[in-house]
Formats: C-alpha cells, sequence, structure tokens
C-alpha cells in the first residue's frame, strides 16, 4: 500500500431529513464509509433505511447536513457525476425495469452512457447469464417472478459497472441458493464500497463486514458485523431478533 490518503468514499454529516409535515425521519445522522468497506444497515421497518439510502444518490435532498462522494459535495451540479459513480438498486425491483424486455433493461444504462450497442449487448447477456436469466432475456419484467425481477434489476446495475453499490434490500424474494450466489457475486466484484439495508442478519453476516443500526433517526450502532451478530442482547434491544 501506498501511504496516500484518500477521501472516504461516503461521508455523511449531520444529515436530517423529513417528509412533508412529519417529524424528522433521519436526524442528525454521521457516518463515513472508506475504500474496501462492505457495510450492512439494519434497523426495523419504516426506520428510514431506504430514506437514507435514497438521499445518498440524490433522489431526496437532505434538509440540513451535507453527503460527499469520493469527497465531493452531493448536490446539483455534482449529482449527475455522483449517479455514474454509484449502483442503486431500489427496494422494489418494478422501479428499475420498464423497457420491453429485460434485454433492454441490462443494456439500457451502459447505452445511456454511451456504450456500443454490441458491448452492451454482450454486457448486458453475460449477466442475464450470471443470475440465471439468459431464456427471460426478451420478456419483460412484469412477466418475470419477485425473485427472478429482484436478479434482473441488480444485473442492469451491475452492468453500469459502478464504483460503489447501494442495495436496498437485494435479498427480497430470492431463495437460499441465489442468495448464496448473490453473496457469492457481490465477493468477487471490483467494487470500492458496498452498503446493504437488509432485514436478513444472517445474509449480512456473510457480505459485511462492518454493520450500522439506525433506530429513532439516528446511528444507534456502528460496530464489526460479526461482533454485533454475537451480541444478542443488543440485538434484542434494537428489537433485531438474530433468529427470526
Ligand atoms: N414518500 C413518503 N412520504 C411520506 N412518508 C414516507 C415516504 N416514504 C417513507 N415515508 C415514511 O418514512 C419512514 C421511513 O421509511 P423508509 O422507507 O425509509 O423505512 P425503511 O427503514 O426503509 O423500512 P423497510 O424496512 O420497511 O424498508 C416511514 O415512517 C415511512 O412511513
Ligand atoms: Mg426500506
Amino acid at each position: 500500500m501506498t501511504n496516500l490518503k484518500s477521501a472516504p468514499t461516503i461521508e455523511v454529516k449531520d444529515l436530517v431529513f423529513g417528509y412533508p409535515e412529519q417529524k424528522p425521519v433521519l436526524r442528525g445522522i454521521s457516518f463515513t464509509l472508506q475504500p474496501g468497506e462492505r457495510v450492512a444497515l439494519l434497523g426495523l421497518t419504516g426506520a428510514g433505511k431506504s430514506t437514507l439510502l435514497e438521499n445518498l444518490i440524490g433522489l431526496k435532498m437532505p434538509q440540513s447536513g451535507e453527503i460527499r462522494v469520493q469527497g465531493k459535495k452531493l448536490e446539483e451540479a455534482t449529482l449527475s457525476q455522483a449517479r455514474r459513480q454509484i449502483g442503486f438498486c431500489f427496494q422494489d425491483a418494478n422501479d428499475q425495469l420498464f423497457m420491453p424486455t429485460i434485454l433492454e433493461d441490462v443494456m439500457f444504462g451502459p447505452r445511456n452512457y454511451g456504450v456500443p450497442p454490441g458491448v452492451a449487448r454482450d454486457r448486458a447477456l453475460a449477466l442475464l447469464d450470471e443470475f440465471g436469466l439468459v431464456e427471460f432475456a426478451n420478456r419483460s419484467a412484469h412477466e418475470l417472478s419477485g425473485g427472478q425481477r429482484r436478479l434482473a434489476a441488480l444485473a442492469a446495475i451491475l452492468a453500469l459497472e459502478p464504483a460503489i453499490l447501494i442495495l436496498d434490500e437485494p435479498t427480497n424474494g430470492l431463495d437460499p441458493s441465489w442468495r448464496r450466489h448473490l453473496a457469492s457475486v457481490l465477493s468477487q466484484l471490483p467494487i470500492e464500497v458496498i452498503l446493504i439495508a437488509s432485514h436478513n442478519l444472517n445474509w449480512i453476516g456473510k457480505t459485511t463486514q462492518r454493520a450500522l443500526i439506525l433506530a429513532d433517526g439516528e446511528i444507534k450502532i456502528d460496530r464489526q458485523t460479526q461482533d454485533l451478530l454475537g451480541d444478542k442482547s443488543t440485538l434484542e434491544y434494537y428489537n433485531l431478533p438474530p433468529d427470526w
């Protein structure tokens, strides 16, 4: 390693965000994600995980505080560059898939960024193959199962070869063998930072080294994943019983 000190990949400082006419969902969130980290974002249903992730890619703008992506403050002028760096997988795969066929869905992002059609197509077919979807390449997303849609959405994100990956409940609808396969795919990606919101403690134990718990609008816990998963009383305290 060189001794060059790089900027954190993502830096969040005193972030406050609320929906109109509601008390803020995020009430002063601060954390830093360094290159190489794989981090889980845990918290109860309605805690604000998706809201926080959507702030990180500028789909929602905070009322106060700031977000930096690779050192650059996220604002109107830097938004498109940040979105080029971050692959974001929505909690609902339907938000991601809108083309007539999933092959076109997976080609859409790269084509948009100027990748030639032949290259985009080969890349898309390789990803669809990775996720067992090649035979459905010419079907539309609404002709797939929920789990298949999830995998197609992941393929569409990975086709962009992002530097940062943010996944909102990526294992939703996936059977154990696809959950295992997805963990293996993620472990091999040349990606700087992966941040994953999930309710699946077992799976995040296999895919992340650090875990944050979001509760009452704040990051209450920031610990090594294995350490946290072994601490049943803390998990119970935050209403995250590990065996359920
Ligand atoms: N578009 C919206 N307008 C108003 N309130 C919203 C909106 N989206 C979410 N909320 C509220 O904000 C809070 C946080 O929602 P969010 O979706 O971020 O939770 P979450 O932690 O991702 O939950 P889950 O585990 O169910 O995915 C909830 O109370 C929710 O009702
Ligand atoms: Mg959510």
